[in-house]
């Protein structure tokens, strides 16, 4: 039998009770398809700094290198949020990102049919959207030097190489010849030299492409067209703060932050997580939604271990879940029932494994 190792990190906040989800629905997959998990937890973020001073202790980092792939929760928490250098529960994720080298951030948004009362949009404004952000992870103004914060001036540098960008680049091509054939990249091409840079070699990776479409629009320009017309985009690529950010736009027009998954490859084992954050306000109260942790475990058997049909299974049985009509607090329309974080995760599981939903 196929055994594959896991490094789970379920970091602060919501992130255990989702990612206890996650592992429930990823272990009925590799039941129904016959291969063995081998599953260590390890801790990170605000989780990390109180268990080792640090908020991606060595043992974590020791252990993430050396997996088939990572499954993480969240991490951040209010107590930490002024916090200096690894103390901070982000620093912890961004140490960790460049650990494994995983340059190429995928974050799918699609809408499905039975949630488009939960998005902000119109209705017929949803009408075929279906896209992926394809972020650049490891440069860009996260990780640009020189960066300062003094009395009375700070600094952060947006920097990129040629070599960089070429290959988050070509990690959206080839996620376009799955799809609709689109590429549409986005910069500020207009005012920095760094998307000039961008959009000169984008093009010239793009031309290795003929068969995908290429388009380039400056990022307050994408920022509206993702509201005004989604549909129209397949694969949005772009540096590492205007994905952040654009990411967030697109998840929202799906309903909640709560169902989106991301997953982060490159030169290591993929990071696969939810785009969520920790959501302190309602940690530990099981009413968190576990369907963007789970759809992390679709990506990370897709991207992470090479098992396509149990993906798609999974997937499968998210999209089953919200059609036979479960909801978490955060899809649930005024007075409708809901269920708890764990039933959910239950009956995605149960979905997968081929029963009935009670
Ligand atoms: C995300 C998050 C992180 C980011 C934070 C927690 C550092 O917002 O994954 O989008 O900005 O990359
Ligand atoms: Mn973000």
């Amino acid at each position: 039998m196929t055994r594959y190792s896991l490094a789970v990190l379920p970091g602060d906040g919501i992130g255990p009770e989702v990612t206890a989800e996650a592992v429930r629905v990823l272990q009925a997959a590799a039941d129904l398809f016959g291969f063995g998990l081998e599953a260590a937890e390890y801790a990170v973020g605000a989780a990390g700094v109180a268990e080792d001073g640090d908020s991606l202790p060595k043992r974590t980092a020791d252990a993430v290198v050396d997996v088939d792939a990572v499954l993480l929760g969240a991490v951040g928490h209010p107590s930490l949020a002024t916090a200096e250098g690894r103390l901070r529960p982000e620093a912890g994720l961004l140490a960790l990102r460049k650990l494994l080298g995983a340059y190429a951030n995928l974050r799918p948004a699609a809408v499905h049919p039975a949630l488009r009362h939960a998005s902000p949009l119109r209705p017929e404004r949803l009408e075929g959207v279906d896209l992926l952000i394809v972020r650049e992870l490891l440069g860009g103004l996260y990780y640009g030097q020189p960066r300062a914060l003094e009395a009375e001036t700070a600094v952060n540098t947006m920097r990129y190489t040629v070599p960089e960008i070429e290959r988050v680049a070509r990690v959206a091509f080839e996620a376009a010849r799955g799809r609709r054939r689109l590429v549409t990249s986005v910069d500020k091409a207009n005012v920095l030299e760094v998307s000039q840079l961008w959009r000169e070699t984008v093009s010239r990776v793009g031309a290795e492409y003929p068969d995908v479409r290429l388009e380039h629009l400056y990022v307050d320009y994408a920022a509206m067209r993702l509201v005004a017309q989604p549909a129209a985009i397949d694969v949005l690529l772009t540096e590492n703060l205007f994905g952040d950010i654009l990411s967030d736009e697109a998840a929202v027009l799906t309903g909640s932050l709560g169902l989106l998954p991301s997953a982060s490859i490159g030169d290591g084992p993929g990071l696969f997580e939810p785009v969520h954050g920790s959501a302190p306000d309602i940690a530990g109260r099981n009413v968190a939604n576990p369907l963007g942790a789970i759809a992390s475990v679709a990506m990370l058997l897709r991207y992470g271990l090479g098992q396509r049909e149990a993906a798609d299974r999974v997937d499968q049985a998210v999209a089953e879940v919200l059609t036979a009509g479960a909801r978490t607090a955060d899809i649930a329309r005024p007075g409708e029932a809901t269920v708890t974080t764990r039933q959910m995760g239950e009956r995605v599981a149960a979905l997968v494994l081929g029963a009935a939903v009670a």
